[in-house]
């Protein structure tokens, strides 16, 4: 019996068909489903990611509080044109102390995982105020108010005892240096060592270039950050090892 007519027997018996579909959608589910039980975790530790510092945090609050995530998604899909375009693909270990996650799912911009260090400074603070003087094209919106909204720091560390209940390592002195830390970032002049202890790779200057820290400041030192914790040079996916 060919093979096509070993499938019309199933194809002209629907109580056949209904049986078989049913084990095929079984095992495919087992196959799925069973692993995860037996996984500790399903998100790999990457070296080098940390929790956001208290000016990056900060700068994090207010990319949430402006709806930036409308515009803009923050995860590289697994595909060539992608990868081409914003580099590696995002990790689930990237986003981990994302509290909520800004994948996003709206690309009205680009995405924005790893725009850190892709522009200066000037060129964020330029754009935000006015996008189109460096983009003509651009639909985003203007930022400018952002330079003229200081910050004072003194709720950062309950905010970061808030992102501790909800499982983001920050320590004990971590929420105590908060403030020293948050003034520290943006201080070019300042004793930066108990800061980049705690915070590798942190980004210490004034990121707007005007006296004080203000939203812009906390949101550029966000930007700057974003996709350059991970040393892609020296990461190796666990599947390829
Ligand atoms: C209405 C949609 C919209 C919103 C809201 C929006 N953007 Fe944009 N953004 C765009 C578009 C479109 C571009 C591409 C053109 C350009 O560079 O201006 C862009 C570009 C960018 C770029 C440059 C990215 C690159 O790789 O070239 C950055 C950085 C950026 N936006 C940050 C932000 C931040 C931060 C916010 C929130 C404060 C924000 N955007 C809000 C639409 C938006």
């Amino acid at each position: 019996m060919s093979i096509l007519a070993k499938h019309k027997i199933l194809e002209t018996n629907a109580t056949l068909l209904l049986v078989f579909a049913f084990l095929v959608v079984t095992i495919g589910g087992i196959v799925q489903i069973a692993p995860l039980f037996y996984l500790e975790n399903t998100i790999e530790d990457v070296e080098g990611m940390r929790p956001y510092s208290p000016l990056e945090l900060a700068g994090r609050e207010i990319y949430v509080r402006e709806g930036c995530y409308v515009c803009h998604s923050q995860m590289i899909r697994p595909m060539r044109d992608e990868v081409e375009r914003y580099g590696h693909y995002s990790l689930a270990a990237e986003s981990k102390y994302d509290r909520p996650f800004q994948w996003g799912s709206k690309r009205t911009g680009p995405d924005l995982a790893r725009v850190g260090g892709r522009y200066s400074d000037e060129w964020h603070v330029d754009h935000l105020i006015d996008p189109q003087s460096v983009v003509p094209e651009s639909v985003m919106p203007k930022y400018g108010f952002l330079r003229d909204r200081k910050i004072e720091p003194g709720y950062i560390g309950e905010l970061m005892s808030t992102h501790a209940i909800l499982g983001v390592p920050y320590t004990e002195e971590m929420i105590a240096e908060a403030d020293a830390d948050f003034r520290a970032q943006i201080d070019p002049f300042g004793d930066t060592d108990g800061l980049l202890a705690r915070y590798p790779k942190a980004q210490v200057r004034n990121f707007d270039r005007e006296p004080g820290v203000s939203e812009m400041d906390a949101l550029i030192a966000y930007l700057q950050m974003l996709g350059t914790l991970v040393d892609f040079s020296t990461f190796e996916a666990v599947a390829s090892r």
